[in-house]
Protein backbone atom coordinates (compact mmCIF):
# COMPACT_ATOMS: atom_id res chain seq x y z
CA UNK A 1 0.00 0.00 0.00
CA UNK A 2 1.60 3.67 -0.74
CA UNK A 3 1.00 6.39 1.53
CA UNK A 4 0.78 10.11 0.04
CA UNK A 5 2.04 13.18 2.43
CA UNK A 6 -0.86 15.63 1.86
CA UNK A 7 0.88 19.18 0.88
CA UNK A 8 -1.72 21.03 -0.51
CA UNK A 9 -3.86 21.80 2.88
CA UNK A 10 -6.04 24.68 2.72
CA UNK A 11 -4.68 28.10 3.87
CA UNK A 12 -6.17 28.79 7.39
CA UNK A 13 -9.57 30.27 8.21
CA UNK A 14 -8.12 32.36 11.19
CA UNK A 15 -7.75 35.81 9.62
CA UNK A 16 -8.95 35.69 6.98
CA UNK A 17 -6.94 32.92 5.57
CA UNK A 18 -4.08 36.15 5.82
CA UNK A 19 -0.47 35.07 7.37
CA UNK A 20 1.94 37.73 8.65
CA UNK A 21 5.26 36.61 7.09
CA UNK A 22 8.68 38.10 8.97
CA UNK A 23 11.29 37.23 6.23
CA UNK A 24 15.00 38.49 6.96
CA UNK A 25 18.03 39.10 4.20
CA UNK A 26 14.31 40.05 1.96
CA UNK A 27 16.36 42.31 -0.22
CA UNK A 28 17.91 39.68 -2.76
CA UNK A 29 17.64 35.60 -3.43
CA UNK A 30 15.61 33.63 -1.94
CA UNK A 31 14.22 35.93 0.98
CA UNK A 32 12.88 38.40 -1.94
CA UNK A 33 11.29 35.28 -3.88
CA UNK A 34 9.63 34.25 -0.35
CA UNK A 35 8.68 37.77 0.45
CA UNK A 36 6.98 38.26 -3.00
CA UNK A 37 5.37 34.86 -2.84
CA UNK A 38 3.72 35.32 -0.13
CA UNK A 39 2.44 39.28 -1.13
CA UNK A 40 1.41 37.92 -4.22
CA UNK A 41 -1.06 35.52 -2.63
CA UNK A 42 -2.19 38.32 -0.41
CA UNK A 43 -0.36 37.47 2.99
CA UNK A 44 1.31 40.34 4.77
CA UNK A 45 5.14 40.47 4.87
CA UNK A 46 7.43 41.89 7.22
CA UNK A 47 10.59 42.06 4.96
CA UNK A 48 14.15 42.91 6.67
CA UNK A 49 17.09 44.03 5.58
CA UNK A 50 19.83 45.71 6.12
CA UNK A 51 19.18 48.46 3.57
CA UNK A 52 15.52 48.88 3.49
CA UNK A 53 16.28 51.40 -0.01
CA UNK A 54 16.86 47.47 -1.49
CA UNK A 55 13.29 46.65 -0.37
CA UNK A 56 11.39 49.34 -3.19
CA UNK A 57 10.72 47.04 -5.38
CA UNK A 58 9.15 45.20 -3.23
CA UNK A 59 6.64 47.62 -1.01
CA UNK A 60 6.56 49.90 -4.59
CA UNK A 61 4.25 46.78 -6.30
CA UNK A 62 2.84 45.20 -3.07
CA UNK A 63 2.12 48.73 -0.93
CA UNK A 64 1.54 48.61 2.75
CA UNK A 65 0.75 44.62 2.24
CA UNK A 66 4.33 45.00 2.78
CA UNK A 67 6.59 46.54 5.56
CA UNK A 68 10.34 47.10 5.02
CA UNK A 69 12.30 47.18 8.00
CA UNK A 70 15.90 47.92 8.77
CA UNK A 71 17.49 44.85 10.61
CA UNK A 72 20.71 43.41 10.57
CA UNK A 73 20.78 39.84 12.09
CA UNK A 74 23.47 40.36 13.93
CA UNK A 75 21.96 43.05 16.18
CA UNK A 76 19.31 41.62 18.70
CA UNK A 77 17.78 45.00 19.47
CA UNK A 78 16.97 45.64 15.65
CA UNK A 79 15.24 42.50 15.65
CA UNK A 80 13.44 42.94 18.79
CA UNK A 81 12.75 46.49 16.78
CA UNK A 82 11.20 44.65 13.56
CA UNK A 83 8.87 42.36 15.50
CA UNK A 84 7.40 45.45 17.66
CA UNK A 85 6.88 47.10 14.57
CA UNK A 86 5.23 43.99 13.18
CA UNK A 87 3.48 43.76 15.51
CA UNK A 88 1.65 46.76 15.73
CA UNK A 89 1.48 47.38 11.92
CA UNK A 90 -0.22 43.55 11.18
CA UNK A 91 -1.34 42.19 14.71
CA UNK A 92 0.67 38.34 14.76
CA UNK A 93 3.51 36.88 12.94
CA UNK A 94 2.39 33.83 11.61
CA UNK A 95 5.77 32.20 9.63
CA UNK A 96 9.81 33.52 10.56
CA UNK A 97 11.83 32.71 7.40
CA UNK A 98 15.38 32.84 9.43
CA UNK A 99 16.87 32.91 5.87
CA UNK A 100 19.48 35.83 5.68
CA UNK A 101 22.90 34.10 5.47
CA UNK A 102 25.91 34.22 3.51
CA UNK A 103 29.02 31.67 2.15
CA UNK A 104 32.51 31.86 2.97
CA UNK A 105 35.04 29.68 0.50
CA UNK A 106 38.37 28.55 1.37
CA UNK A 107 39.81 24.82 3.15
CA UNK A 108 39.57 25.04 6.77
CA UNK A 109 42.48 26.03 7.47
CA UNK A 110 43.08 29.01 4.97
CA UNK A 111 39.91 30.34 6.75
CA UNK A 112 41.11 32.95 8.92
CA UNK A 113 39.92 33.63 12.73
CA UNK A 114 37.82 36.30 11.86
CA UNK A 115 36.08 35.45 8.59
CA UNK A 116 34.93 32.01 10.55
CA UNK A 117 33.87 34.23 13.54
CA UNK A 118 32.19 36.12 11.04
CA UNK A 119 30.25 33.85 9.10
CA UNK A 120 29.06 32.12 12.36
CA UNK A 121 27.83 35.27 13.14
CA UNK A 122 25.54 35.69 10.51
CA UNK A 123 24.46 32.31 9.87
CA UNK A 124 23.95 30.95 13.13
CA UNK A 125 24.41 33.56 15.78
CA UNK A 126 21.73 35.82 13.75
CA UNK A 127 19.36 32.91 13.24
CA UNK A 128 19.61 32.96 17.43
CA UNK A 129 18.82 36.44 17.52
CA UNK A 130 15.48 35.59 15.34
CA UNK A 131 14.64 32.94 17.31
CA UNK A 132 14.87 34.66 20.74
CA UNK A 133 13.18 37.94 19.35
CA UNK A 134 10.41 36.15 17.28
CA UNK A 135 9.40 32.88 19.72
CA UNK A 136 7.52 35.07 22.76
CA UNK A 137 5.24 35.85 19.81
CA UNK A 138 4.71 32.92 18.67
CA UNK A 139 4.46 31.47 21.56
CA UNK A 140 2.27 33.41 23.00
CA UNK A 141 -0.50 33.15 20.08
CA UNK A 142 0.36 29.47 20.99
CA UNK A 143 1.16 28.69 16.72
CA UNK A 144 3.44 29.59 14.10
CA UNK A 145 6.09 27.84 12.12
CA UNK A 146 9.70 28.74 11.61
CA UNK A 147 11.73 28.54 8.61
CA UNK A 148 15.69 27.43 9.22
CA UNK A 149 17.73 28.24 6.35
CA UNK A 150 19.92 25.68 6.04
CA UNK A 151 21.73 24.37 2.73
CA UNK A 152 22.13 21.01 1.21
CA UNK A 153 25.50 21.86 3.25
CA UNK A 154 23.69 20.96 6.23
CA UNK A 155 23.68 17.66 5.41
CA UNK A 156 26.66 16.77 3.74
CA UNK A 157 29.99 19.00 2.42
CA UNK A 158 33.11 18.64 0.36
CA UNK A 159 36.68 20.53 0.31
CA UNK A 160 36.33 24.12 0.49
CA UNK A 161 33.06 24.75 2.10
CA UNK A 162 33.79 23.50 5.32
CA UNK A 163 33.20 26.69 7.61
CA UNK A 164 29.61 27.42 5.58
CA UNK A 165 28.48 23.86 6.53
CA UNK A 166 30.12 24.40 9.82
CA UNK A 167 27.06 27.12 9.74
CA UNK A 168 24.57 25.11 8.55
CA UNK A 169 25.21 21.97 10.33
CA UNK A 170 24.99 24.19 13.76
CA UNK A 171 21.31 25.34 12.52
CA UNK A 172 20.58 21.94 11.66
CA UNK A 173 21.89 20.59 15.31
CA UNK A 174 20.08 23.23 16.73
CA UNK A 175 16.93 22.66 15.06
CA UNK A 176 16.69 19.22 15.55
CA UNK A 177 16.43 20.51 19.43
CA UNK A 178 14.08 22.92 18.71
CA UNK A 179 11.15 21.05 16.93
CA UNK A 180 10.84 19.05 19.97
CA UNK A 181 10.61 22.05 22.84
CA UNK A 182 7.66 23.97 20.25
CA UNK A 183 5.78 21.15 18.90
CA UNK A 184 3.60 20.94 22.37
CA UNK A 185 3.22 24.68 22.21
CA UNK A 186 2.08 24.68 18.53
CA UNK A 187 4.59 25.97 16.83
CA UNK A 188 6.12 24.16 13.49
CA UNK A 189 9.23 24.20 12.47
CA UNK A 190 10.89 23.16 9.00
CA UNK A 191 14.47 23.39 8.11
CA UNK A 192 14.70 24.92 3.99
CA UNK A 193 18.13 22.98 2.60
CA UNK A 194 18.24 24.32 -0.99
CA UNK A 195 20.47 22.98 -3.40
CA UNK A 196 22.86 25.09 -5.94
CA UNK A 197 20.17 28.13 -6.18
CA UNK A 198 20.50 31.59 -8.87
CA UNK A 199 21.35 34.31 -6.65
CA UNK A 200 23.76 36.62 -5.53
CA UNK A 201 25.31 33.57 -2.95
CA UNK A 202 28.23 33.27 -5.26
CA UNK A 203 28.92 36.88 -6.05
CA UNK A 204 28.25 38.17 -2.14
CA UNK A 205 30.72 34.86 -1.22
CA UNK A 206 33.78 35.68 1.49
CA UNK A 207 36.93 33.71 0.06
CA UNK A 208 39.55 32.90 2.16
CA UNK A 209 43.48 33.14 1.02
CA UNK A 210 44.92 30.24 -0.70
CA UNK A 211 47.50 27.91 0.18
CA UNK A 212 48.80 25.87 -2.61
CA UNK A 213 48.60 22.24 -1.31
CA UNK A 214 45.13 22.55 -1.15
CA UNK A 215 45.15 23.26 -5.50
CA UNK A 216 44.08 19.61 -6.03
CA UNK A 217 41.23 19.69 -3.96
CA UNK A 218 39.77 23.19 -3.05
CA UNK A 219 40.83 24.93 -6.13
CA UNK A 220 39.83 22.18 -7.71
CA UNK A 221 36.54 21.92 -6.89
CA UNK A 222 36.04 26.33 -6.97
CA UNK A 223 37.09 25.97 -10.90
CA UNK A 224 34.39 23.09 -11.45
CA UNK A 225 31.80 25.46 -9.56
CA UNK A 226 32.82 28.47 -11.65
CA UNK A 227 32.10 26.01 -14.96
CA UNK A 228 28.86 25.11 -13.99
CA UNK A 229 25.87 26.47 -16.66
CA UNK A 230 23.55 28.69 -15.56
CA UNK A 231 21.14 25.65 -15.77
CA UNK A 232 22.70 23.20 -12.85
CA UNK A 233 21.26 26.64 -10.35
CA UNK A 234 17.58 26.58 -9.23
CA UNK A 235 15.23 29.22 -10.10
CA UNK A 236 14.86 31.24 -6.33
CA UNK A 237 11.13 31.64 -6.88
CA UNK A 238 10.69 28.00 -7.40
CA UNK A 239 12.23 27.32 -4.12
CA UNK A 240 9.82 30.00 -2.60
CA UNK A 241 6.84 27.68 -4.40
CA UNK A 242 8.29 24.48 -2.55
CA UNK A 243 8.43 26.48 0.47
CA UNK A 244 5.10 27.38 0.28
CA UNK A 245 3.61 24.23 -0.20
CA UNK A 246 5.60 23.37 2.71
CA UNK A 247 4.29 25.77 5.25
CA UNK A 248 0.75 25.01 3.49
CA UNK A 249 1.14 21.17 3.89
CA UNK A 250 -1.04 19.84 7.37
CA UNK A 251 1.87 18.14 8.63
CA UNK A 252 5.49 20.09 7.03
CA UNK A 253 8.23 18.52 6.91
CA UNK A 254 10.78 18.71 9.17
CA UNK A 255 13.59 19.17 6.20
CA UNK A 256 12.64 20.37 2.88
CA UNK A 257 16.14 19.98 0.58
CA UNK A 258 15.09 22.13 -2.79
CA UNK A 259 16.88 21.01 -6.29
CA UNK A 260 17.73 17.61 -7.76
CA UNK A 261 21.25 18.23 -6.87
CA UNK A 262 20.27 18.87 -3.01
CA UNK A 263 17.84 15.64 -3.26
CA UNK A 264 20.87 13.37 -4.68
CA UNK A 265 23.70 15.17 -2.76
CA UNK A 266 21.62 14.60 0.81
CA UNK A 267 20.44 11.07 0.03
CA UNK A 268 24.45 9.45 -1.06
CA UNK A 269 25.58 11.31 2.66
CA UNK A 270 22.67 9.82 4.36
CA UNK A 271 23.40 6.56 2.49
CA UNK A 272 27.20 6.86 2.88
CA UNK A 273 27.06 7.32 6.75
CA UNK A 274 24.50 4.46 7.43
CA UNK A 275 26.84 2.31 5.34
CA UNK A 276 29.54 3.01 7.73
CA UNK A 277 27.51 2.43 10.84
CA UNK A 278 26.82 -0.53 10.04
CA UNK A 279 29.96 -1.13 9.13
CA UNK A 280 31.55 -0.19 12.23
CA UNK A 281 28.35 -1.47 14.27
CA UNK A 282 30.22 -4.68 15.94
CA UNK A 283 33.51 -2.00 17.13
CA UNK A 284 31.03 0.69 18.38
CA UNK A 285 28.34 -1.63 20.35
CA UNK A 286 31.64 -3.47 21.66
CA UNK A 287 32.18 -0.57 23.77
CA UNK A 288 28.69 -1.79 25.81
CA UNK A 289 30.34 -4.69 27.53
CA UNK A 290 30.65 -4.36 31.42
CA UNK A 291 33.50 -2.55 32.61
CA UNK A 292 36.18 -4.83 34.69
CA UNK A 293 38.07 -3.82 37.60
CA UNK A 294 41.40 -3.66 34.72
CA UNK A 295 39.44 -0.87 32.78
CA UNK A 296 39.65 1.03 36.10
CA UNK A 297 43.32 0.83 36.56
N1 LIG B 1 21.98 30.36 -3.46
C1 LIG B 1 22.32 29.14 -3.10
O1 LIG B 1 22.88 28.37 -3.91
C2 LIG B 1 22.02 28.64 -1.70
C3 LIG B 1 22.11 27.26 -1.48
C4 LIG B 1 21.84 26.78 -0.20
C5 LIG B 1 21.49 27.65 0.81
N2 LIG B 1 21.39 29.00 0.55
C6 LIG B 1 21.03 29.87 1.69
O2 LIG B 1 19.91 30.67 1.32
C7 LIG B 1 19.92 31.86 2.13
C8 LIG B 1 19.67 33.05 1.21
O3 LIG B 1 20.77 33.18 0.34
P1 LIG B 1 20.58 33.59 -1.19
O4 LIG B 1 21.07 32.46 -2.00
O5 LIG B 1 19.24 34.13 -1.44
O6 LIG B 1 21.73 34.71 -1.30
P2 LIG B 1 21.66 36.30 -1.55
O7 LIG B 1 20.98 36.58 -2.83
O8 LIG B 1 23.09 36.74 -1.39
O9 LIG B 1 20.76 36.84 -0.36
C9 LIG B 1 21.24 36.84 0.96
C10 LIG B 1 20.39 37.79 1.79
O10 LIG B 1 20.85 37.74 3.15
C11 LIG B 1 21.04 39.08 3.58
N3 LIG B 1 22.05 39.19 4.64
C12 LIG B 1 23.32 38.74 4.66
N4 LIG B 1 23.91 39.05 5.82
C13 LIG B 1 22.98 39.71 6.56
C14 LIG B 1 22.95 40.28 7.84
N5 LIG B 1 24.03 40.27 8.66
N6 LIG B 1 21.80 40.86 8.30
C15 LIG B 1 20.72 40.89 7.52
N7 LIG B 1 20.66 40.38 6.28
C16 LIG B 1 21.79 39.80 5.81
C17 LIG B 1 21.44 39.85 2.34
O11 LIG B 1 21.22 41.22 2.56
P3 LIG B 1 22.07 42.41 1.90
O12 LIG B 1 21.31 42.78 0.68
O13 LIG B 1 22.07 43.47 2.95
O14 LIG B 1 23.46 41.86 1.64
C18 LIG B 1 20.48 39.24 1.33
O15 LIG B 1 19.22 39.83 1.43
C19 LIG B 1 21.28 31.89 2.84
O16 LIG B 1 21.12 31.52 4.20
C20 LIG B 1 22.10 30.87 2.08
O17 LIG B 1 23.09 30.27 2.90
C21 LIG B 1 21.65 29.51 -0.69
Amino acid sequence: MTTHTKTTAARPAAHGGVRTWFITGATSGIGLALARAAAERGDNVAALARRTDALAPLTETHGPRVLALAADVRSAEDLRTAVTTTLQAFGRIDVVANNAGYGLFGAVEESTDAQARDIFDTNVFGVLNVLRATLPVLRAQGGGHILQGSSYYGQTAHPGVGLLAATKYAVEGLTDALVGELAPLGVKVTVVEPGPTATAFLSNLDVADTLTDYDPTVRAIQKSIGELPASAFNSADRVATAVLAAVDADRPPLRLATGTTAVTEIRAALDARLAELDAWEAVSTAVDTPTTQSDQA
